[in-house]
């Protein structure tokens, strides 16, 4: 049984239908891209999965449960964590508070390490350094790697990440990949919406490809590398 199965699952927002019967699964342990251009659904299917956004109708199992209807807060009680693109740090706190003020205690009982200041600058040194500035303070990669070390920090089964790459400087985003290629060698399971085929190539086990609200194309890295058509169609600008 896959960690994260969606089906069908249909979002609009007022009269504009965004989301047509997308259907997804994430297994437990993999890292999964969600691949598409501008305006393509991304953000509406990990808002849909949060609950951020109602969907209006499909399935969404987590763990087991249907979770359809349910509000973020019980979307993060039930181990969603989601780091939106534009971070949503709580800018006038030191970075150090905000680890302190998302620490959560892992679920389910189940048997693993729980994250801690620790072991989060052991997956993003660079944080050690800014740990006591103010999160505002940050650059906006900086800002990034916060967002998720503090999501990190509330102990999620399934981390949620909207276009990590986004508006960072490649230097920036070489760091940041390896910083996730490390956090999927230790075992976590992700979803990551991405517009940077490159990036989602290297980190993803699966990709999907999402253009008007619908899924199109799905399969492995390799799979997609071998099929120049399918890119040109659905991800070339
Ligand atoms: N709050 C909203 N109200 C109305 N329409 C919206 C809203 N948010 C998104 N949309 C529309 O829904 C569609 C999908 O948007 P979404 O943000 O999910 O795409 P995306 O793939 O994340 O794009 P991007 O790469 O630009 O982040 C777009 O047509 C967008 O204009
Ligand atoms: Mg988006």
């Amino acid at each position: 049984m896959p960690l994260l199965d969606i089906r069908n699952l249909a979002t609009a927002y007022g009269a504009s239908q965004v989301l047509f019967g997308i259907s997804l699964s994430v297994e437990a342990g993999e890292v999964v891209a969600l691949l598409g251009r501008n305006g393509a659904g991304k953000t509406t299917t990990l808002s849909s999965v949060m609950g951020l956004v109602p969907p209006r109708s499909g399935s969404i199992q987590f763990q087991g449960k249907e979770m359809f209807g349910a509000e973020p807060f019980e979307a993060c009680r039930l181990g969603l964590g989601f780091v939106a693109e534009d971070c949503r740090l709580f800018t006038g706190l030191s970075v150090a508070e905000n680890f302190e003020a998302a620490r959560m205690a892992p679920r389910n009982g189940a048997v693993r390490l729980p994250w801690d200041v620790r072991r989060i600058v052991g997956l993003f040194p660079d944080v050690r350094t800014f740990l006591e500035r103010r999160a505002g303070a940050l650059s906006g990669g900086q800002q990034r790697m916060v967002a998720i070390a503090r999501t990190l920090m509330g102990n999620p089964d399934l981390l949620l990440l909207d276009e990590p790459s986004e508006g960072l400087a490649p230097l920036v985003v070489e760091a940041l990949l390896k910083c996730l290629k490390t956090l999927k060698a230790s075992g976590a399971t992700v979803l990551i919406s991405e517009q940077n085929l490159r990036f989602a190539m290297e980190l993803a086990d699966r990709v999907y490809i999402i253009e008007k609200g619908e899924i199109r194309y799905h399969g492995t890295p390799a799979e997609l590398a071998a099929r120049p058509e399918i890119r040109q169609q659905y991800l070339m600008v």
